[in-house]
């Protein structure tokens, strides 16, 4: 394969790792005058669509965004919710996700969280751990910002043990992320009509294709996820190479 391959590629043949931002909850619960909680509760319904409907479309790997380190700003009580949210989705589903190949891990800082949920993620984490069908992350208590820096930490720690000798690199940085060993990222779908990041995958988002949709979570499903797909399958991806047709018009343009 000629190198530019690598810099060039059309999308039809993918995603494999799709990046969700779950956004939407709140406003969808306060639209039917319902409290937040609600919203989030609805939102776990969806996340269930999303990850059945995700292999028929081809996808190998889903990362969601369950919980920010931001999120600790949030009212006790919806913190608590939110917390409440991992005991129930692990206490209803894990079985199933176990039983369809799915691997869970979970990323994202553990100090900070209740104790239990730290032993429900470890379990939910062990139990799936030798499956190897689908990737389920979901980031929890997790920070763009927080997961580089954890990174760079734990090579540098690595360097003073004298268990790594090489440079902070890239490739080493990498391996320190809490995503190290999941496919690339190709594409960061946020639901809700918002247009940002949120401090989501920042290391990862590098070359992801952006999908913003207009539905709020809890409607989100099966139709949203193969809309995203579609979007992503139109876009022409470069990684800072050049377009081949840009390569091919170039002379022509410069002979006038
Ligand atoms: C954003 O909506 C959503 C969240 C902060 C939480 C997302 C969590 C779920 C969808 C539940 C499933 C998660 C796990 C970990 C099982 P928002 O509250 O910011 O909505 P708003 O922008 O309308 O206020």
């Amino acid at each position: 394969m000629p190198a530019e391959s690598h810099l060039s590629a059309a999308s039809s043949d993918g995603p494999r790792h799709v990046a969700l931002i779950m956004d939407g909850n709140g406003r969808w619960a306060e639209a039917r005058g319902l409290p937040r909680a609600m919203g989030h509760r609805e939102g776990v319904q969806a996340l269930k669509r999303t990850v059945e409907a995700a292999p028929r479309l081809g996808i190998r790997c889903l990362t969601v965004f369950g919980f920010s380190t931001e999120n600790w700003s949030r009212p006790a009580e919806e913190v608590s919710d939110l917390m409440g949210l991992v005991r129930s989705y692990v206490a209803s589903d894990l079985k199933r996700l176990e039983r369809a190949g799915v691997r869970v891990r979970v990323l994202g800082r553990r100090a900070g969280l209740p104790d239990d949920i730290i032993a429900i993620i470890d379990r939910a984490e062990a139990t799936t751990a030798h499956n190897d069908k689908f990737l389920l992350q979901v980031a929890f208590n997790y920070g763009g910002r927080a997961d580089i820096v954890d990174a760079a930490r734990r090579h540098v720690d690595a360097v003073l043990a004298g268990r790594a000798t090489g440079p902070l690199d890239e490739e080493s940085l990498g391996l320190g992320l809490s995503t190290a060993g999941a496919p690339p990222v190709d594409v960061i779908v946020r639901t809700s009509g918002e247009h940002r990041l949120s401090n989501f995958l920042l290391w990862e988002a590098a070359y992801a294709e952006l999908v913003y949709q207009d539905v709020l979570w809890p409607d989100y499903g099966a139709e949203g996820l193969a809309d995203a797909v579609a979007q992503y399958r139109n876009r022409d991806r470069r990684f800072g190479g050049r377009a081949p047709l840009a390569e091919a018009a170039a002379p022509a343009l410069a002979a006038g």
